[in-house]
This record gives structure tokens, sequence and C-alpha cells, in this order.
């Protein structure tokens, strides 16, 4: 008997959608494998001209990460967005749609926004106060008739592409740019599931970091590293059965929780697997579980079963109700990988962003991580969130904590003169389409190649 034959009729409950065979496995072997492992220079993550090559052909000219819908959701909220050498200002107008511009002052170029504002009713320079509304119209020059003929239709606000994806806020400085949903491929689809909208950002922490961006971006985009540096969670979470899925430019891996890995053999004592999810994501099952030792498994069910009814448990005291959700469904990841620099986990009951971001130098970066919970209905209210500035060496939590160890240990390896070549494997397929699609976008790969 299996974890399946549990399951409560699927006519009431809701699960991941079931994955075609041919992708059910963890060795997707994509044919730009050819049978080899597929090699990176190493210079992508040192070389300053690459750096240079990104910032003038990838990051103007892809959709990416801004801010949550909850920082700009009344109108007059405004956020400013710091996307390497970028700046974009998001604005909440008064017909209550979303609004981008360059953050740039049309007077002499100053930057026109800082930070996260609320209750604008124009946005204004402070350098000579020149004013636009919140549509980027120009609307006061102090001192006008200085300038003579000055046309105020060619001083708007520079636009940026801005658009949503559940709680997420992307913008694209490409006026030529696809919409949004089109360039996010199958993903809305494939989380729609989930109801992604019902979330809500808590919480945002932002740290700078001594590496090179894609090697923030590369870390939460394999499970290969969970033998690794995440040696407690194997007795929770199945790191080999997990299917990996490539569209195109984006990627998707689907762990299963509340299991053993297949590494440590097949009698894996419940005691150790509920030890190891209480001591990996224990605050999904609530207060009260705080001991090690597991509840009674009822007669006919698993550990998987007794830690998706203590998550359900937890939820349904804040006044979340998440009966309509299998097992599989509480306890399945789905980490999405987003082309360039965006891994969204979710889980039906917690959503995580992890976003990686170039710094000044192409061995500088910044990881912005996003916490987002679910809410008892999708009408509820929308708040700002808790932004944060934090250190390397802040708490995170005893996975992400692992996971920015090596974020401090990785880029004088990636510097030594003799480290020529990254070497990935089909467990690190994402990778591989990662680092396909940016050499696409920057020019350096042959149409169809
Ligand atoms: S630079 Fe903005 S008003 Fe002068
Ligand atoms: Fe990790």
């Amino acid at each position: 008997m299996t974890d399946l034959d549990h399951r409560p009729p699927a006519s009431r409950t809701v699960g991941p959608p079931l994955l075609p065979d041919s992708i059910g496995a963890v060795a997707v072997q994509p044919d730009f494998l050819a049978g080899a492992p597929y090699k990176v220079p190493a210079t992508r993550y040192t070389s300053p001209e690459f750096a240079r090559l990104e910032n003038e052909r990838l990051w103007p000219t892809v959709w990416q990460y801004a801010c949550t819908v909850d920082h700009v959701a009344a109108p007059g909220d405004a956020f400013e967005c710091r996307l390497g050498m970028l700046s974009a200002v998001v604005v909440r107008d008064h017909d209550g749609r979303l609004q981008a511009f360059q953050n740039v002052c049309r007077h002499r170029g100053n930057t026109l926004c800082a930070g996260h504002q609320r209750g604008l009713s124009e946005l204004r320079c402070p350098y000579h106060r020149w004013a636009w509304d919140l549509q980027g119209r120009l609307h006061e020059v102090p001192s006008r008739r200085g300038f003579g003929a000055l046309d105020p239709a060619g001083l708007g606000l520079v636009p940026v592409a801005v658009d949503s994806f559940g709680p997420l806020v992307f913008v694209n400085f490409d006026p030529g740019a696809p919409p949004l949903a089109e360039w996010l491929e199958g993903i809305p689809a494939d989380s729609e599931w989930v109801g992604l909208d019902q979330f809500r950002c808590v919480a945002t922490a932002t740290t700078a970091v001594p590496c090179n961006w894609k090697v923030v971006a590369d870390g939460f985009s394999e499970t290969y590293h969970i033998q690794g540096i995440h040696q407690e969670m194997l007795a929770s979470i199945d790191d080999v059965h997990a299917p990996q899925r490539i569209w195109d430019r984006h990627s998707v891996s689907y762990q299963p929780y509340g299991v053993p890995s297949p590494r440590l053999g097949r009698d894996v004592d419940p005691q150790a697997v509920w030890a190891s999810f209480r001591a990996v994501m224990g605050e999904r099952t609530g207060p009260g579980s705080e001991d090690h030792s597991p509840p009674p498994v009822p007669e006919g069910a698993t550990v998987q079963d007794v830690i998706a009814d203590r998550i359900k448990a937890a939820q349904a005291s804040a006044g979340v109700d998440l009966e309509r959700f299998t097992t599989e469904g509480i306890l399945r990841l789905a980490q999405y990988n987003l082309f360039p620099n965006a891994t969204l986990l979710v889980w039906a009951d917690m959503v995580n962003l992890l976003v990686a971001r170039p710094g000044p130098t192409a061995d500088t970066g910044e990881l912005v991580s996003c916490v987002f919970a679910r809410m008892p209905d999708p009408g509820s209210e929308r708040r700002p969130p808790l932004d944060l500035v934090r250190p390397p060496e802040a708490d995170f939590g005893l996975v992400l904590n692992a996971d920015v160890s090596v974020l401090l240990t990785m880029q004088r390896g990636l510097s030594q003169p003799g480290f020529e070549e990254v070497v990935l494997s089909a467990e690190e397929c994402r990778i591989v389409n990662f680092h396909r699609n940016l050499e696409r976008q920057l020019g350096l790969l042959a149409e169809g190649g």
C-alpha cells in the first residue's frame, strides 16, 4: 500500500498536476547534454567584460522581479527597485493601475524616487522640484519661463513595461518586450492549483554577497547539493525522485517532502522523517510540535499524512482552510526557476522568492529573499511588508544559512587561474538551460542553437 491509497476522493481535493511520463524522472537528459558533461567557462562568473555584456544585453531586455504587489497595493504607493545598474520606480496610479518608469528626472538626470513611499499624489524630483503625475506626465516646472518653449509632452517620465503574476510585480526596460504572461511560458498554468493570488508578502531581506549573481542563481537551480550541504534534510525529502521540467527559458523541480531520500536506504524510521522535517521546516507544523518525537501514525496512514495534517491544523488555527489539498499537494515543493534570476518556491501553505541580482562588479551580487503567507480569503487586505537589509552572517534559518555559506566561498574558487570550466551533469539541467538562455540573450549563440 502506498500514500496514494490514503488520499481522500479526488473530487474533494486538490493536488499538483500530474506530469507526463516523459519528464517524470530526475535525470531529464536534455538533448543539449549529448551524453557528456556540459561545460561553462569560469570567466563567465569573474570577467568584467562579461558583466558589461550582461549590463548591455541582458538586464535591459528581460522581465525581472521588481517588488511585490503588497508594496504597491494602494493608489499613491511607489517602490524604487534597484536592478543592478538599472533603477525603476513602480507606482500604483489613481486609477488603480500599475505604472513603472525609469527612475530618472527629465531635467538634469537626478534619481527621482528612493525607497518605498505611500500616499503620493505626484512624483517630484527633490533637486529642482520638477513634478509628474502618477501616470508620468510632467505637470510642474518651477520658474518655467526660463526654459523658453518647453514642451511638457516630450518630457514625460520614460515608461517601463510592468505587470504582475500572483503577488509578484515584474518590469521590463525593453519597450518591445513580449507580454509578461507570454514570457512566463507554462508557469502560471502549472501553479494555478495553488492560488498564488491568495498569498501576501510578509517580509523581504536584501543581502549583499561577495559573489557573482549567477553563483546565487545556480545554487537555487539544483537539488544535487542536498546530499552535500543539507544532509539534515535527507530524512524528509526525496531528492532523487524529484522530477524536473524545462519549458524554454524557465524550468521547475518538484520535490516531495515528508518522505526519506533513497540515499538513506529502505528502512528509515518515521521518527527520523518527523525529526528531519521539524528541523528543516518545523514552523509549518505549528506550535505544540516542538519536540522531535513523532505523533502517532494512525493505522493505514503514513508519517507524510501526519505531517500534512499538522500543517493543515496549523493553517486552520490562522483561519486558512487547506482541507481541499491532498497530502502530496501539501508536501510537494514546486521550485520554479524564472529566467534569468528568480526562484519561486511554492508549497500549498507557503511561498518564498529568492532573487539574484548583480552587484557593482562582476564578483559581487545581491540576494533578495521574500516570504509570503497564505491568507484566509482572496480579498484579504494587503499591507506593506517588512523590508530588511541583512548581512550574509545573519541567521536565515538552517537551510538557507548553508546556501549562503557557499556564496561566501565560491567566488575565490572560481577566480583561481587553473580553474577554467564549470562541469554540469544532467541532474543540473536547469543550470544548463539557464546558461543556454543566457548565451542566447547575449547573442553568443547562433539562432536555433
Ligand atoms: S534634476 Fe530633477 S529637477 Fe533638476
Ligand atoms: Fe540549498
